[in-house]
């Protein structure tokens, strides 16, 4: 055999290895994953909305993936950034974030939703109805700074 032949077909064996090891799914059962986030900073119905739609796929214990998730090396991909949003702010981990941090969660929301680095790029690539209009930005940026004065007082 070719060289090129040999390594087109030990790729292709790879690639057909790597459907079969899936990463774990980050899906809870509990319906109630953001409720301490959602009962502190009181969003209206219409950021909770935004929030759903727009962070909780990388920042919470809920993805609602794609059906592309199904394939390698994807999925790894996917997984990586999930692990990586939820490593910097955890809308489900809230209750164990403590006043300062929650403040400071708050007020980075603000900046990155400003300055319309979040959702990601490649997220809104593919999920369009993420994107954030200048009136929803608002919304956020808004809602975020009220939310900070209940932990500033905490101390
Ligand atoms: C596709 C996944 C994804 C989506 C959707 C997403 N984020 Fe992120 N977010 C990340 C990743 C990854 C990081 C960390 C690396 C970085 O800053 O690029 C991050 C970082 C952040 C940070 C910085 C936290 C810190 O303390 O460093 C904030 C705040 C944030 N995101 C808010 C949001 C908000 C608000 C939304 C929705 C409007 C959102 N993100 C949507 C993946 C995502």
């Amino acid at each position: 055999m070719k060289i090129a032949k040999k390594i087109a077909v030990a790729l292709l064996v790879v690639l057909v290895v790597m459907q079969f090891i899936r990463p774990d799914k980050n899906q809870t059962d509990n319906p109630d994953y953001v409720a301490v986030f959602e009962a502190e900073t009181s969003p209206s119905e219409e950021v909770k909305k935004i929030l759903k739609q727009s962070c909780y796929d990388c920042h919470s214990d809920h993805t609602e993936y794609p059906w592309y998730n199904n394939i390698a090396p994807v999925s790894y991909w996917l997984a990586d950034h999930i692990d990586h949003g939820k490593g910097h702010l955890d809308f489900s981990d809230w209750q164990n974030y403590d006043a300062e941090k929650k403040d400071h969660k708050l007020e980075e929301i603000v900046e990155e939703v400003k300055e319309g680095e979040m959702p990601l790029k490649e997220y809104t690539w593919t999920h369009s109805e993420a994107r954030l209009t200048k009136e929803q930005r608002e919304m956020i940026t808004t809602w975020a700074q009220a939310a900070r004065a209940r932990y500033q007082s905490a101390d």
